[in-house]
């Protein structure tokens, strides 16, 4: 199976955490997009969506999923889906591959299980391969840059990128995280970040890996 194969069974997987009645919280990026032609295509009714980006919005509008306004919803959201650009095995994130960590960081925060769905290349023993994404206030770029190098990454801005937020990304190499709640808290402590793609606050409740072997569940080590 090659890597949209894997994504698109372990997208499938995770309709199965998805209950009659309920407002779904939905991510972003190739993979959850699977993840969204599924929810088209449930034989039950959900009351609609939340969304972490305007793409996801888009996608989920063109196919009739009715997508409230997080700031509308006074209900439990009882599952979270979103992909990852990197795993550990605790479950702790890398995202932001595709720009959106802010509003991803803020559906999952209003969910009550998180749900990620990755194939196996993006397990890894420490995160930190994948460049870091940063979402920061454009006049602070040089700062936060500073800072970053500071930890020992090499900031990069992302080149004629703005997010949904109207903000730069700057992705950071050569970082090893080996403390990811840690370096959450001192990276989102930096005055002109908005969020760092560092998910160790509220990390996955559940990993479900995309293998050549079928779609593995994966409970925090
Ligand atoms: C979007 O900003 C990201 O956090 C994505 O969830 C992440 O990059 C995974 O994307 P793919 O599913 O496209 O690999």
């Amino acid at each position: 199976m090659d890597q949209n194969q894997l994504k698109k069974e372990t997208a499938l997987a995770a309709l199965e955490y998805i209950k009659p009645n309920t407002i779904v919280g939905v991510g972003t990026g190739s993979t959850v997009n699977f993840f969204i032609d599924g929810l088209a295509e449930l034989d039950f009714e959900i009351k609609g969506a939340v969304s972490s980006s305007e793409a996801s919005t888009q996608r989920m509008q063109d196919l009739g999923i009715k997508v409230f306004d997080l700031n509308e919803v006074n209900e439990t959201i009882p599952v979270y889906v979103d992909g990852a650009d990197e795993s550990d095995a605790g479950l702790n994130l890398i995202k932001g591959g595709g720009g959106a960590l802010t509003r991803e960081k803020i559906v999952a925060a209003c969910c009550d299980q998180f749900v990620c769905i990755a194939d196996e290349s993006k397990l890894v023993d420490t995160l930190g391969k994948f460049p870091l994404p940063i979402e920061v206030i454009p006049m602070a770029q040089a700062l936060v840059a500073r800072k970053l190098e500071a930890m020992g990454g090499q900031p990069k801005l992302r080149e004629g990128f703005t997010t949904d937020n109207g903000n730069i990304i700057l992705d950071i190499h050569d970082l090893q995280i080996t403390n990811p709640l840690e370096m959450e808290k001192e990276i989102n402590d930096i005055a002109g970040v908005v969020t760092t793609g560092i998910f160790a606050i509220n990390a996955a409740d559940i990993l479900l890996l995309g293998t050549q072997k079928g779609v593995k569940k994966i409970l925090p080590a």
